[in-house]
C-alpha cells in the first residue's frame, strides 16, 4: 500500500469550495486503488495573513516541507482588499513567490484542453476549434523578471523611477528546455519555442540555449515563434500548436490567453515542478466576487489533482480516468453558473453537484 502525504492549502476566494470538491475525487482514487493519502491542510495566502500576519506562515512551510506534493487553491483578494495588507506581505509576493523560489519549482505546465465536449465553451468558432485543441504552455517559473533585482526611488532629475532586470543563466534555460523537449518527444513531436530575439538579448541566449539542446531531440521539430505573434495565432490557429516553451513572464501572459481560448481560466489546471518538491494550482485567481456562492467550476482544482496524479504519483491511468470523468459532465450537458449563462442549453448545477457528478463518473469507470 502507497501513502502520500499531501499539503492541502485552499487559500483564498472560491479556493476552499472548488477545494473540498478536488478532495472529494481523491478519496475515490483512494477507493479505487492500492494508496492513502494524508491530508495536511494550512493556512496560505491573504487567509494565513489575516489569521498570522503572514502569508506563508512557518507552520505551512512545515507541513510543506514534509508533504510528498502540494495542493493549492488560488489565493489572492479584490483589488482594493488588497490594500489592507502591506505590499510586501500581499499573498502573491509573500506567498506563492516565496513558495516557488523555496522548492524551486522551475518547470510550470499549463494545459490548455479543449476536447469537442467543452467546445461549446470557447469564444472561437468551432472551424477554428476543429476536432479540439490539446496544447501544454511549458513555463519557466522562477526566472526573468520576477525573480531579477528590482529597485525604485529618485532619479538625478528628482523623478521616481524603477528599474527590474530580467536575468536567466544558460543554465535555467537549459533545464527547461528538457522538460519542454521531453514532454514534446513524448506527444507530437513538436516543439513551439516563443521568444521576442529581434528585441530582447534574453532570448537570444534563450535560442541559442534551444538550439544546443534541441541536437539531445533529433526527432522534435522546432518552430520559433515570436511571442507577440504567437498571441495572435493562438486565436487564429490554436490547433496548430502542441507543446509551447517560454520564459516565465511570456507564460504568464500568454497562458491566460490560453484560458481565453478555452473561454475560461476557470478550465485551466497546471502543475509547477521542482527537482524536489512539485505543487498543483489553477492558473486563475481567487474569484472573490463569487465566492462562497457555490456556482464556481471546481475544473481547474480537480485537473491539479489529476496533474499531481500523474506527475507525484506515478498514477497516469487514473489521472486519465478524471479528466475523462470531468468532461464527461460537461458532455452530458451540464454546467455551473460562472461558466454559462442560463438559457444556454446546459443544465445549470452547483460547485458541489458538479463535484458530486465527477466523482459519479470516475466510479463507474473500470478500474484496469
Ligand atoms: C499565475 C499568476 C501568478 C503569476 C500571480 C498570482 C503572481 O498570475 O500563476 O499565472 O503571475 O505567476
Ligand atoms: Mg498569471
Amino acid at each position: 500500500m502507497k501513502h502520500y502525504k499531501i499539503a492541502v492549502l485552499a487559500g483564498d476566494g472560491i479556493g476552499p469550495e472548488i477545494t473540498q470538491e478536488a478532495l472529494k475525487v481523491l478519496k475515490v482514487i483512494e477507493e479505487r486503488n492500492d494508496v492513502t493519502f494524508e491530508l495536511m491542510p494550512a493556512l496560505f495566502g491573504a487567509c494565513a495573513y489575516f489569521e498570522t500576519g503572514d502569508a506563508f506562515p512557518q507552520a505551512t512551510i512545515d507541513i510543506c516541507d514534509q508533504a510528498d506534493a502540494i495542493l493549492k487553491g488560488p489565493i489572492g483578494l479584490s483589488h482594493e482588499e488588497s490594500k489592507k495588507i502591506p505590499v510586501d506581505k500581499q499573498p502573491e509576493r509573500g506567498a506563492l513567490l516565496p513558495m516557488r523560489r523555496r522548492y524551486n519549482t522551475y518547470a510550470n505546465f499549463r494545459p490548455v484542453s479543449l476536447p469537442k465536449s467543452l467546445a461549446h465553451f470557447s469564444p472561437l468558432k468551432p472551424e477554428i476549434i476543429g476536432e479540439g485543441i490539446d496544447l501544454i504552455m511549458v513555463r519557466e517559473l522562477i526566472g526573468g523578471l520576477y525573480f531579477g533585482d528590482k529597485e525604485r526611488g529618485i532619479n538625478d532629475k528628482g523623478l521616481r523611477y524603477v528599474r527590474e532586470t530580467l536575468e536567466y543563466d544558460e543554465e535555467q534555460i537549459r533545464r527547461i528546455m528538457h522538460e519542454a523537449f521531453k514532454l514534446a518527444s513524448k506527444r507530437r513531436k513538436l516543439l513551439h519555442n516563443i521568444h521576442k530575439s529581434n528585441v530582447l538579448l534574453s532570448s537570444v541566449l534563450w535560442n541559442e540555449v534551444m538550439e544546443e539542446v534541441a541536437k539531445d531531440y533529433p526527432d522534435v521539430e522546432v518552430v520559433n515563434y515570436l511571442v507577440d505573434s504567437a498571441a495572435t495565432a493562438l486565436c487564429l490557429k490554436p490547433t496548430q500548436f502542441d507543446v509551447m516553451v517560454m520564459e516565465n513572464m511570456f507564460g504568464d501572459i500568454l497562458s491566460d490567453q490560453g484560458g481565453g481560448v478555452l473561454g475560461s481560466l476557470g478550465l485551466m489546471p497546471s502543475a509547477c515542478i521542482g527537482p524536489e518538491k512539485a505543487y498543483y494550482e489553477p492558473s486563475h485567481g481567487s474569484a472573490p466576487d463569487i465566492a462562497g456562492k457555490n456556482i464556481a467550476n471546481p475544473y481547474s482544482m480537480i485537473g491539479s489533482v489529476a496533474m499531481m496524479l500523474e506527475n507525484s504519483f506515478d498514477m497516469a491511468a487514473e489521472a486519465k480516468n478524471v479528466w475523462a470523468s470531468m468532461q464527461g459532465v460537461f458532455a452530458d450537458g451540464y454546467s455551473t453558473a460562472d461558466l454559462s449563462k442560463p438559457g444556454s442549453g446546459v443544465t445549470m448545477i452547483s460547485t458541489v453537484e458538479f463535484g458530486d457528478k465527477v466523482v459519479e463518473k470516475l466510479r463507474q469507470i473500470p478500474k484496469v
